[in-house]
């Protein structure tokens, strides 16, 4: 009954065009719960183990760096051939593609400087070390150790650049400057910062007590909504104004990378973080109070990480598939069914099972698309970076 009075309501709202009866009834549970997923965008971030983070010469310096081919083996590749700008700052492909075809997809970079752990294993823990790791890495661009010191030296533009950023001279010392190298690179990606949506304006107003203003989300969106922050649980993980709680988790994607090989996830990056000279506990780390390696120091394998990869934010995600850390889901749709079919027997048997096949109707399934849809908004073309040099 009281849905068929909501229905002729609806239908009345409808053809009269008065959009303000739009508004489902929001408990004042959910509307906290809609709130923690802002305000957007946040403050900006600074990163203590990086002394150019924050500063606009750093920032300058690394966008220039991001887009530089010379810094790769072969002189073709950079950053932005995998993580571009005009496809959510990756590349549309379901495996990254180097040298060879790699294990894994190119995350999205937006949002990134929010994050305290790197890499879909969380290899690196800072936003500098993990961009190391491609300008070495033989996969990638294959620069080689000494690489961004030559181009740091001897191209005129960037060793201005370099002096502006960090306050002295490129020196001679090579790993030193691929460090610096990655530090300007990291300046520059903890800058990407997604643009409000349609849900950020819902949200404001839903916290604002404005019902006009609220009314104009999608009726299917506040569904999905309503379903995300309650029975289908998804806040446990994609939580707080990223939709990330920045850690890991284990959701049954296959970890099977090809018959007998098998992509450990979480596990490996931990063996990776600490055999990592790059880490924070090592001589690079810029923050003299070292107050940020009590995480690196604290954390320990448990068999329970092998096959977590970390949970990604899900802002643009509607625009940047295909998904999971191997591309294996090729649309939103597909993720959405993945969540309602999942079977259990391929998920963690120890600890609280946080995913549970949800059994969704096609109209809840719709409606959950329809609201991961509302964390999409277009971006503006990039402007050409500032010179390096003026
Ligand atoms: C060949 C394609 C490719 C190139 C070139 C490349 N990346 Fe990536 N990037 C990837 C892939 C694949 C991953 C996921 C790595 C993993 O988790 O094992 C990644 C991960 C990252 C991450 C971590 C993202 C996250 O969500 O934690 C950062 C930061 C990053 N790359 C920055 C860079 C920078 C800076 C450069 C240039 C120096 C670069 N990448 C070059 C493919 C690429
Ligand atoms: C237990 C924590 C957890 C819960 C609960 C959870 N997710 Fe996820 N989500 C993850 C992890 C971890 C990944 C990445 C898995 C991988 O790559 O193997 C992921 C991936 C995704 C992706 C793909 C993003 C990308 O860029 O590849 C979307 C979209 C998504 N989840 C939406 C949802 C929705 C909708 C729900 C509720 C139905 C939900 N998640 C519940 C942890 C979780």
């Amino acid at each position: 009954m009281i849905r068929l009075v909501l229905l002729v309501a609806l239908l009345a709202a409808g053809t009269v065009g008065v959009r303000a009866q739009q508004l489902l009834d929001w408990s004042p549970e959910e509307i906290s719960a809609v709130g923690q997923h802002g305000p957007w965008p946040p403050p900006p971030v600074q990163d203590p183990s990086n002394r150019v983070s924050g500063i606009a010469a750093g920032v300058v310096l690394g966008e220039h760096l991001f887009n530089e081919p010379r810094l790769s083996g072969d002189g073709r590749m950079s950053c932005a051939t995998c993580h571009q700008a005009g496809r959510e700052w990756s590349d549309g492909l379901a495996k990254a593609r180097g040298a060879v075809e790699l294990d894994r997809r190119t995350p999205s970079l937006w949002n990134i400087g929010y994050l305290h752990w790197f890499g879909w294993d969380g290899a690196g823990d800072s936003l500098w070390a993990q961009s190391i790791r491609p300008l070495l890495d033989p996969r990638e661009m294959n620069g080689g150790p000494t690489r961004a010191g030559e181009l740091l030296r001897n191209d005129a533009a960037f060793a201005c650049g370099y002096e502006k950023a960090f306050g002295s001279k490129p020196g001679t010392d090579d790993e030193r400057l691929l460090v610096d190298t990655a530090k300007a690179l990291a300046a520059f990606q903890a800058t990407l910062v997604s643009p409000r949506t349609p849900f950020d304006e819902f949200r404001d107003a839903l916290v604002d007590g404005d019902r006009d203003r609220a009314s104009r989300y999608p009726l299917a969106a506040q569904r999905g909504l309503k379903l995300f922050i309650g029975d289908a649980n998804c806040n446990l993980c994609h939580l707080g104004p990223r939709f990330t709680s920045g850690e890991f988790g284990d959701i049954g994607i296959p970890f099977f990378v090809r018959p007998g090989v098998v992509d450990p996830g979480r596990l490996g990056g931990l063996q990776r973080l600490s055999a990592s000279p790059f880490n924070l506990l090592g001589k690079y780390n810029d923050d003299v109070t070292a107050s940020n390696t009590r995480r690196v120091r604290h954390v320990q394998r448990q068999h329970s990480n092998f096959g977590e990869f970390r949970v990604p934010g899900l802002r643009q995600a509607g625009r940047s598939g295909p998904y999971m850390h191997n591309g294996s889901l090729a649309r939103i749709e597909d993720v959405v069914r993945h969540y309602s079919e999942v079977s259990p027997d391929r998920l963690h048997s120890d600890g609280t099972p946080l995913v549970r096949p949800l059994g969704l109707t096609p109209q809840q399934s719709a409606d959950l698309v329809a609201f991961l849809r509302s964390l999409d908004a277009e971006t503006p073309p990039r402007p050409a970076p500032a010179p390096l040099c003026p």
